[in-house]
């Protein structure tokens, strides 16, 4: 190894941590008090931490390592291009051939409609490119008044400025100090905790729905350029939508000419068993945010997939357009890129997901978890899940103390699996390479984790 920190133990690289880095959402003082976890190999489906833990990733990174961890093949495209050419950029009428190739391929496995591709590090970047985008568009359009962004509470979409100001984050909201105007927020389709008593699924998503357009009235159609969404809301807790949700949101944009920025940083490349979730339920999208898995995360890399409705008009109208970041279409992410996409195709791992891991796990985490007195609800699409904390199985009912997500996620990485929690809900997005095997082992240990939670849970009420 070249970059050698054998000579330091796990204890003095958190040291250094606690004295220099200042991490991504984190309580500071808090993660100086107990310092970070030192995450130091991986291989396959585990982790392994300085203590020498070997954890099941629940969590594929940070819902990115799709085809796992230790994929030679990918450190070999990433190594053999930076020999070719490590860097060059892709303004001034300049061209790479990664890029390039990369560009043809998402062409070919995007939506019928999605054939251009605007490339940029993270998908806050991406979002980034897609507001301004859209806006743009509705200025080229002659409707320069079109200009408000429905979003959804609860929604990421990235830390940006505009990214936080697109999602519906209340924390970030609060840190903001002065959001992206013209967004607006509506109610998420979360229906275990947003369905009235006695309201059916399918009723509860065309309420849901129905907001937005709601949020369109109000505003007046004219004001509106787009509604950006989620398939499935991650970050704020894997909450899918009814089946009844996306087609009449679908309707409501097609009636007032309101364009769909869908945001598939989390679902693209597989996660949800098709190549995009627009097409698991059948959106069709103006543009697609997609980063992450892409790369399975060996390399940032986001790329904006944009409809032929926008480019035509940016292409046509548009003139320059002033955006770019230095980074976009960088030779080396998107050499990893297209041998990424290669693993994926070659070894079936989204038509796996779709026949035989998704709908295994999803029952899997019903029968195995959902039995569970501590459960309320468990949830799945592809391979991305959820399980709901609560006081009494098969109800609403949370403790009070509000920490019951913590403690479980705590109890089940001390048991070898990482999950997540978002308040009291425990979600999972693991590699796609996951075998049913992996699936038993994360339930094995997830219900342990329930067991050992539970007597501390009830005491503190
Ligand atoms: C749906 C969604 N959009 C955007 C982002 C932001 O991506 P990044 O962290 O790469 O900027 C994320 C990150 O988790 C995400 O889940």
């Amino acid at each position: 190894m070249t970059i050698s920190y054998d000579n330091f133990s796990g204890a003095q690289l958190q040291a250094i941590d606690s004295a220099h880095h200042l991490h991504p959402f984190t309580d500071h003082k808090e993660l100086r008090r107990a310092g970070a976890r030192m995450v130091v190999r991986a291989e396959g489906p585990y982790i392994y931490d300085s203590e020498g833990n070997q954890i099941l990733d629940g969590m594929a990174g940070l819902w990115c390592v799709n085809v796992g961890y230790g994929r030679e093949e990918l450190a070999k495209a990433a190594y053999e291009q930076m020999k070719e050419l490590p860097f060059y950029n892709s303004f001034f009428r300049c061209t790479t051939p990664t890029p390039v190739l990369l560009s043809a391929k998402l062409a070919e496995l995007a939506p019928q409609n999605v054939n251009q591709v605007f490339y940029g590090s993270s998908g806050s970047e991406a979002n980034d490119t897609a507001l301004r985008l859209v806006r743009h568009y509705w200025a080229l359009e002659g409707k320069p008044t079109k200009r408000i962004v429905i979003s959804r509470r609860t929604a990421y979409h990235g830390s940006s400025i505009a990214g936080a100001s697109l999602g519906g984050m209340k924390g970030m909201h609060g840190q903001l100090y002065g959001a992206v105007p013209n967004i607006v927020h509506v109610m998420p389709p979360y229906s275990f905790e947003l369905a009235m008593p006695g309201e059916s699924d399918h009723d509860f998503g065309l309420r849901a729905a129905r907001a937005v357009e709601e949020a369109i009235l109000e505003a007046g159609a004219d004001n509106v350029a787009a509604f950006i969404g989620e398939p499935v809301l991650g970050a704020g807790g894997v909450k899918i939508p009814p089946a009844s949700y996306w087609p009449e949101i679908q309707r409501i944009c097609d009636k007032y000419d309101v364009l769909l920025m869908i945001d598939e940083v989390i679902t693209g490349y597989g996660r949800t068993g098709a190549w995009f979730a627009s097409e698991t339920y059948g959106i069709k999208a103006d543009t697609i945010t997609t980063a992450k898995a892409l790369t399975s995360g060996y390399q940032p890399l986001s790329a904006l997939l944009v409809g032929d409705r926008i480019a035509a008009t940016l292409i046509d109208k548009g003139g320059e357009f002033y955006h770019g970041y230095t980074y976009s279409g960088h030779p080396v992410a998107c050499a990893v890129a297209l041998k990424n996409l290669e693993i994926i195709e070659r070894e079936g791992l989204v038509e796996r997901v779709k026949n035989d891991t998704g709908p295994y796990f999803a029952s899997a985490l019903a029968e195995r978890i959902g039995s569970h007195p501590l459960i309320g609800e468990t949830r799945a699409i592809g391979l991305m899940g959820a399980v709901e904390i609560v006081k009494e199985s098969g109800t609403r009912l949370r403790f009070e103390a509000g920490n019951a997500g913590d403690k479980v996620r705590d109890l089940a990485i001390a048991n070898g699996l990482m999950v997540r929690s978002v308040d009291d809900t425990i979600i999972m997005s693991p590699p796609l390479i996951w075998t049913r095997e992996h699936v038993d082992l994360a339930c094995d240990r997830l219900a342990k984790a329930l067991d050992d939670a539970e007597a501390g849970l009830r005491r503190a009420g």
